[in-house]
Order: structure tokens, then sequence, then C-alpha cells
């Protein structure tokens, strides 16, 4: 892969030089075109004083505008090249470079020689900044492994994404989050949650959403839900809350929908049944390594939001009961296919204990929540910058245990319809096969004419469907020819 741009330490050197440069080139070109337009051929004499009052007096529109006109162009070129944004970076590095003594000096024959220096390197480009430090043994490589916090300090704003390769730390900042999904794409079997990023359920089992009060959880989930029905996947709807996720499981699964203690009891005790049964299923069967996927099975999701709701409202002994069969779900759900999204305002360590924290394979924290839940939730140290309050969908994320890095949930549109994208998923043949069945008999696109309002979503049925209509038709027709003719 490309290394990048060299950091520049002496930046101020090396912008002196091109700005002489820049001057002496305006001043040759300029002098140039004045020797070729001009009535006299005067050469270097132009910048003679004595020359440019007989300019001024005599040809004033013809070369004193030219001259401004060299000038403005000059000052400007100076100016833009000193603010370009790669001048910038480049000045921040080399002012970290220094500053945090990434580079060693000894004098040899008394002159002052460069003995060891970090090797960083950068490639910018219009929507994002990939930072490449190589390792090469020094004295300071760890200190440099361990950068993150001080190079998101430096550009004040949080790292998308760092990779530790091959002698090579990568640390890659989004501007104007270009990673951000704005359309909804499916992929099979995993859900893409921005251009880069992708949860691969089957083997980052779990998830975890927090976030602040009107930071985009449900929004979220929705998309989420949004996937996983296009993957087939069974769906059961936890809310304590009696708010969205109650309301999107009324639409999508009413069977698979709880609210009140007992009903949620008694979904995820039935839920944890299933896995159960799978378990048996694949154990009988004798195959090794085999998963849910062997077997044909669709994903199973248990959705639970605000689990600290149920937990300071319900009975004891029935929290303590649905506490171990979410336990037990998640540590044991992945082979099998059954897998828990926990929806949380404060994830803190009594909602969730840590041993069980460490099982979910993806982990989103929306808005700013506090430093400490922060480190509850991502287990981790680092300080993480403060979002922009005024932005929906925006905070961190973390897969597989991993760091957490700056992330941008998919942004469809304030005004997205999640109930019309089910309607419209239910309806699309290719994977019809694999829709659940509560979903056929909800959405069946024949009884409730769907195909009439999303005439667009399967032309191939309609086409299809138009045809068998024609052929019936045709037959109809002949057969009552035939009956006409043996009268
Ligand atoms: N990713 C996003 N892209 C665009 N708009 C968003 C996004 N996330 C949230 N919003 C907007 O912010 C509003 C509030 O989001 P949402 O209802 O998901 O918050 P919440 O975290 O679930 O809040 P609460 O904790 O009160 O339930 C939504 O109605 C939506 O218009
Ligand atoms: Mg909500």
């Amino acid at each position: 892969m490309k290394k990048g741009k060299k950091v520049d330490i002496n930046y101020i050197l090396t912008d002196t030089v091109v700005i002489i440069l820049m001057i002496l080139c305006t001043f040759l070109i300029g002098i140039f075109i004045m020797d070729y337009i001009g009535a006299y051929k005067m050469g270097l004499k132009w910048l003679y004083l004595s020359v440019q009052v007989q300019i001024l007096k005599r040809f004033l529109f013809r070369y004193i505008l030219l001259e401004f006109l060299f000038l403005g162009a000059l000052v400007y070129s100076i100016v833009m090249y000193l603010t370009r944004k790669g001048a910038k970076v480049n000045k921040k590095l080399a002012k970290f470079i220094r500053n945090n003594n990434f580079i060693i000096y000894e004098t040899i024959n008394k002159r002052k020689k460069i003995k060891d220096k970090a090797d960083i390197y950068y490639i910018l480009k219009d929507d994002y900044l990939i930072i490449n430090i190589l390792l090469h043994g020094s004295s300071f490589d760890d200190k440099l492994k361990d950068a993150r916090e001080k190079i998101e300090d430096i550009f004040a704003t949080s790292i998308t994404a760092m990779s530790v390769d091959f002698g090579k730390v990568s640390y890659e900042i989004a501007f104007n989050a270009f990673y951000r999904l704005e359309a909804i794409q499916y992929i099979p079997n995993k859900i893409l949650l921005d251009k880069q990023k992708v949860w691969d359920y089957d083997h980052n089992p779990h998830a975890l959403i927090a976030g602040t009060t009107g930071s985009g959880k449900t929004y979220f989930v929705n998309y989420l839900i949004c996937n996983l029905i296009y993957q087939g996947a069974d769906i059961t709807f936890i809310d304590p809350k009696f708010a969205d996720i109650k309301a999107m499981g009324e639409i999508v699964n009413p069977l698979k929908t709880a609210c009140e203690e007992n009903q949620i009891a008694r979904l995820v005790r039935e839920f944890s049944e299933t896995m159960v049964e799978r378990q048996k299923i694949i154990a009988d069967s004798g195959k090794v390594n085999a998963t849910y996927r062997d077997f044909n099975m669709s994903p199973q999701f248990l959705i639970f939001d605000e689990l600290s709701a149920f937990k300071s409202t319900g009975d004891k002994k029935t929290v303590t009961e649905v506490e171990a069969y979410l336990k037990k779900i998640i540590l044991m759900g992945r082979s099998v296919g059954c897998f828990v999204i926990l929806i949380a305002q404060q994830p803190n360590a009594t909602i969730i204990e840590t041993g069980i924290r460490d099982q979910l394979g993806l982990k989103v924290a929306l808005g700013n929540i506090k430093e400490e839940l922060r480190r509850m939730m991502f287990g981790t140290d680092i300080k993480l910058h403060t979002l922009d309050y005024r932005l929906k969908g925006v905070g961190y994320i973390s897969l597989s245990n991993g760091e957490p890095y700056k992330y941008y949930a998919p942004n469809l549109g304030a005004k997205f319809d999640f109930i019309d994208e089910i309607k419209k998923l239910s309806c699309n043949c290719d994977s019809w096969k694999k829709r659940p069945a509560f979903l056929v008999e909800r959405f069946n696109w024949c009884s409730c004419g769907l195909l009439d309002v999303y005439p667009n979503i399967m032309p191939q049925r309609k086409e299809k469907t138009m045809k068998n209509n024609r052929f019936k038709r045709i037959e109809k027709e002949e057969k009552k020819k035939e009956k006409n003719e043996l009268k």
C-alpha cells in the first residue's frame, strides 16, 4: 500500500525556498511577456526605476496594469500555497514530531545531525486523511504506537479507523462524514454499518446500542431491523417502555412482541428454548464445527430495549430469570444463530455485567455519553472527543472488542419511512422463500395488493403474472372457439 507523502519537519525552510522560486518565476515570466508584447526590447531593464517611470508616463494601461496583474497572481499563489490543507497537516505532524521528541540529534565534528527520527507519512484526499507511522525499532516506537490520543488532539477530531500491521501504524480520519451511508444497502448475512464497516453477526455476535435520549438509537435499530428482515431473520421485540420497539414489533411480528413483565419472561424463555432445540439438532447431527447456517436455519434476533427499565420495575424473581436466559443466549447463541441486541440509555455495570459486555461483538454509543460510561461500555481508558450535539446518529463504535472509533450511523433522511421499507422488503421475490412465515402472512403481496402499490419493486414478477394472465385468457378464448366449432 502507498505510504504517502513524508512529513517535512523543515517546512519553514522549504516554504521559503518555494516562495523565492515563485517570485523569481513570476518576474522572469513577467519580463518575458512584457518584452514579447512591448514596443521596445528592454530585457532586465524593466526592473530599473527610471524605466518604470518611463512606462508609467507613456504606457500606463499597457504595462503597469499587466504588472499589477502579475503581482496579484503572485500574492494569491503565495497565500494559497501557505494555507493549503496539506501544509496545515504537514505543520501539525511536524510539530507533533518535534514537541514529543520523536527526533534525536547527535553532534559529529561539531556538526549537528539527525540520529533518529519518527518516520511519518500522510495521504490527504478531499474526504479523508491517512497517517502512516513506520516503526523501525526506534526508542520511541512504543510511544508512537500509543499516539492515538495525541493525534486526535492535534486534529481536534476522532479517528475513524486504526490498524497496526507489518511495521506500520495507520490512523484514518474521515472528514465530512465521508463513510456515512445515505441510502439503505443490503448484503447477504451481514449488515453494512457504513461504507467501510460491516457487522458480521456470525463472527461478532450480539450488540449493545447506547446513547442519550434523541441521539438516534431507535433510528439505528430500525435500520438494523430492515437489514435483518432482508436476511430472513426471525425477530423478537421486547420493549418494557411501551415505545418505539413495541410499535415496530407490532408491525413486524405482533406474536413476538412483549412489553409486560410476564410476556417478556415468556418470550425470552421461548427464545432460549429455541436455542436449546437448535443446539440439540446440531449436536445430534454429529457434525464438527457446524453452525446453524449448515442446517439452513434462519438467524433469530432478540431486541431488548432498556433492560434497566425492566430491571427497575420488574418482580425480582422474573428479572433474575430473564437475566439468566439472556446471559445464556449471549454466551452460547452464536453458533446456533441466536443473537441479542440490547438498547440502553445508560449501560452501566449494574445493567450489563463486564463479563457479558465483553461478549457483545458490536457496541455503538450514540451522542455524548459520560466518560465513565464510555469506559464501562468499551473497556478502554482512551479519552473520546466531545461530539457535536446537533448531529444525529453520530457516536463511537467498537467491533469485536476493538478500540472505539468515531462513527456516523446511516442517515437515510429524517423522513425515511422504515415501515414502508419493511413492506417493500416483504414484496421482494428474490428472497421471498427466505421470508419468515409471519411476514409472508402479514405482507402477502398478492392478498394485500402491494404489487399495485409498489409496481416497480417486482417488475419481473409483475411481468410474469401478466404473462400468465395473458396465457389464461388465450386458453379460455381457444376453448370457447373449440366449443363453438363443435356446436
Ligand atoms: N442516523 C440518523 N440520520 C438522520 N436522522 C436521524 C438519525 N438518527 C436520528 N435521527 C433523527 O433524530 C430523531 C431522534 O432519533 P431517535 O428517536 O432514534 O432517538 P433515540 O435515541 O431513540 O431517543 P430516545 O432515547 O428518546 O428513544 C429521529 O426522529 C430522526 O429524525
Ligand atoms: Mg428511541
